[in-house]
């Protein structure tokens, strides 16, 4: 089969988006995740750098992200090609593996990372990146040779969680000149990266990123707030198990602006005011109050974000 025939249009992948619990097909993976290769062994694991990782078995599904259509099919190809990797390599060229997520907190840089990890069967290897960075200065870069060297060592998707951080360091020119090259370093790594896995990083900043940054990446994603649409998937999605009992287009509108996270709390505090009303579906009222919660939480998150 042509990998055109096997690759669902856009449009079906976000129909199949909708259905996420009939639907045995993941979101951006068109098909069964790869088989989960073995964790190797502590004994393989440990040893130098593997103090700067930990591994996390990745427990949420495709099924669960709510994505743009782009992202979407962005994601889908580089499962793909991950997916038909030693054809790839095998006519010289390398593969997608170098993945810089950005945008606001909370709109899926993380989960869609643990979710990549397990639709390509491989572990999740968190960078701890502030332990890394903690240490002695003149021991960073090295401390993040010995993290490159384990992900070498251990297929897996390596994870450079708040590696904004270190990105705006690299563009603050009062910053310590060592630690300006300790940012070089890591880019340096990242682009010389020889493992077969996956490097993804992850920053809050969308227009602020140094292009020497994003030269150094295969693929630069950036993770927006949820359209209309997107919202209404959501909170579809995460309240498949209540149902509703009323149209929620209008108040999908009035949610615009919010991140999926901030639209999966609404959720969860609409369920809970159902619950104690002793109700298995959601109605509006349990909306409105949850609505009115979090303009509450964000007025408060306003003052006291302005009063630092
Ligand atoms: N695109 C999404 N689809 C479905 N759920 C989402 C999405 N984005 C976020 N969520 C929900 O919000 C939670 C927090 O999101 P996540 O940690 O992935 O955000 P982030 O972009 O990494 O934020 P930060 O920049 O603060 O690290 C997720 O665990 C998930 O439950
Ligand atoms: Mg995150």
């Amino acid at each position: 089969m042509s990998r055109s025939e096997s690759k669902p249009n856009p449009d079906q992948r976000e129909v199949s988006a909708l259905k996420p619990l009939t639907s045995s097909r993941s979101r951006f993976a068109g098909g069964e995740a790869l088989p989960r290769q073995a964790f190797a062994s502590p004994g393989t694991i440990a040893g130098r750098g593997s103090e700067f990782v930990e591994f996390v078995e990745p427990q949420r599904d495709a099924k669960e992200l709510v994505l743009s259509p782009d992202i979407s099919r962005t994601l889908y190809d580089v499962v793909d090609e991950y997916r038909h990797g030693d054809t790839i390599r095998s006519h010289g060229l390398p593969l997608r593996s170098r993945l810089l997520f950005c945008g606001p907190p909370g709109c899926g840089k993380s989960l869609t990372a643990e979710v990549l990890a397990r639709e390509v069967g491989l572990p999740f290897m968190i960078a701890k990146l502030d332990t890394l960075v903690g240490s002695m200065l003149g021991e960073t870069a090295s401390n993040l040779r010995r993290m490159f060297e384990t992900a070498e060592r251990q297929t897996s998707v390596l994870f450079l969680d708040e590696f904004d951080a270190l990105a705006r360091t690299r563009s603050d020119p009062t910053e310590h000149s060592e630690m300006r090259r300790v940012v070089n370093n890591l880019l340096l790594m990242i682009e010389q990266f020889k493992g077969r896995g996956v490097v993804v990083a992850a920053t809050n900043l969308e227009s602020t990123i140094d292009p020497a940054i994003i030269r150094r990446f295969d693929e630069v994603i950036l993770f927006d707030r949820p359209n209309a649409t997107e919202i209404r998937r959501l909170i579809k999605f995460k309240t498949r198990n209540f149902g509703l009992d009323f149209d929620i287009a209008e108040d999908a509108k009035q949610l615009l602006g919010r991140s999926h996270a901030d639209v999966e709390r609404i959720c969860f505090t609409a369920m809970r005011h159902a619950i104690m009303a002793r109700r298995k579906k959601i109605f509006r009222d349990d909306f409105d109050y949850a609505i009115k919660s979090d303009r509450r939480r964000k007025d408060i998150q306003n003052k006291v974000s302005t009063s630092i």
